[in-house]
């Protein structure tokens, strides 16, 4: 940690400039996941993510439910608002995510396919998805959060009920061929990293990698919970590493460290401290690793944040608080890039 972190020394830290403007003096793009609602409804959102990012992912607009709702049904409104707000600033885009278990429309989740028709679908589906914004999405979280909670193999979810394990690989095909210049990424969290989940990731990237698939990296979310210790950046670059190992980049996704929170809904000094330590901590260790050029978070300010919807009592989780005020954490971040 830097002594000047705490100290407030003016010519260390360069308080005014933004955190993208920071970053692309290190080769590093600096993200955040946004909420259409807040894009469409809030006016201080736009100008917050303006200053602060050069990319910028859909929190929700861009999950299989969101685009197709009902089969052969595609929608989309959010999705292209996004890709257009990005245009206008001059941000690049990662897509998430073009299949997940969390985000499965009764169509699918009811199915009854063969693997041919399954296939079929799935295909259609990330065809029409990437080809959509082929160019414009630099990176795409082909598939998320595919490692099961329990037992040792993949997430239940539809395509391996009805397609079996190697939809993972065709999904990332399918993707290739939509978008041969899209960088094609897995993406998953552990509880605590890094932990077994972790362990598991790196393995399936590996196995993917060796196995010829389209993949060109591993996202690591970081749902970090805000206690002392919980991150070092060590872990992170031994994590990259590895991952670099198997001929991958690797990228910090979802950033984001919740706090938990006392009677009067607000973190105290010392809570605002760890949180500072625990994003500097992830943020050396991208830039660190000699694979890492990404770093985005999920929500840049508290006000739309998805933590305290999530996690009960927990929240305050983001750089900027409930009123745009920027808190520790984006300070210390200036000083890590600076
Ligand atoms: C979350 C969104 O933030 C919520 O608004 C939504 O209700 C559920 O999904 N890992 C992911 C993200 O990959 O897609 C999740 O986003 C957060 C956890």
């Amino acid at each position: 940690m830097l002594a000047a972190a705490c100290g407030g020394d003016d010519e260390v830290v360069r308080r005014d400039e933004p955190l993208r403007v920071l970053g692309a003096e290190r080769d590093l793009r600096i993200g955040t996941a946004v909420d259409d609602v807040a894009l469409t409804d809030d006016p201080r959102y736009e100008p917050l993510l303006a200053r602060e990012v050069d990319m910028v992912v859909a929190e929700n607009a861009m999950k299989w439910s969101s685009v197709q709702p009902e089969r052969g049904v595609f929608d989309f409104e959010a999705a292209d608002r996004l890709v257009d707000f990005a245009g206008r600033h001059g941000m690049a885009v990662r897509g998430h995510t073009l299949l997940w278990h969390r985000s499965v429309p009764d169509w699918v989740a009811d199915a009854q396919w063969g693997r041919d028709e399954a296939v079929e679908v799935l295909r259609e589906h990330i065809t029409t998805v990437v080809g959509r914004y082929r160019g414009r999405v630099e990176q795409w979280d082909v598939v998320n959060e595919p490692i099961a909670r329990d037992g040792d193999g993949l997430e239940a979810n539809p395509w391996l009920r009805m397609i079996g394990p190697d939809h993972v690989a065709l999904a990332f095909e399918f993707a290739r061929d939509a978008d041969p210049t899209a960088e094609l990424y897995l993406n998953d969290f552990d509880g605590s990293f890094p932990g077994e989940r972790t362990e598991r990731v790196v393995e399936l990237a590996e196995q993917l990698a060796s196995a010829g698939t389209a993949i060109d990296g591993v996202g690591i979310q970081f749902h970090v919970l805000g206690r002392p210790d919980e991150l070092d950046a060590d872990a992170v670059v031994d994590v990259f590493d590895r991952i670099g190992a198997a001929g991958l980049d690797a990228a910090v996704t979802e950033a984001d460290v919740r706090l938990e929170l006392g009677a009067e809904g607000r973190p105290d000094d010392d809570q605002l401290h760890t949180q500072a330590d625990l994003y500097e901590e992830l943020l050396r260790g991208c830039l660190r690793a000699v694979n890492c050029d990404t770093f985005v978070m999920w929500g840049l300010t508290d006000r739309w944040s998805w933590v305290p919807g999530q996690f009960e009592g927990f929240g305050a989780a983001t750089l900027f608080d409930d009123d745009y005020r920027p808190k520790p954490a984006h300070e210390r971040l200036q000083l890590v890039l600076s």
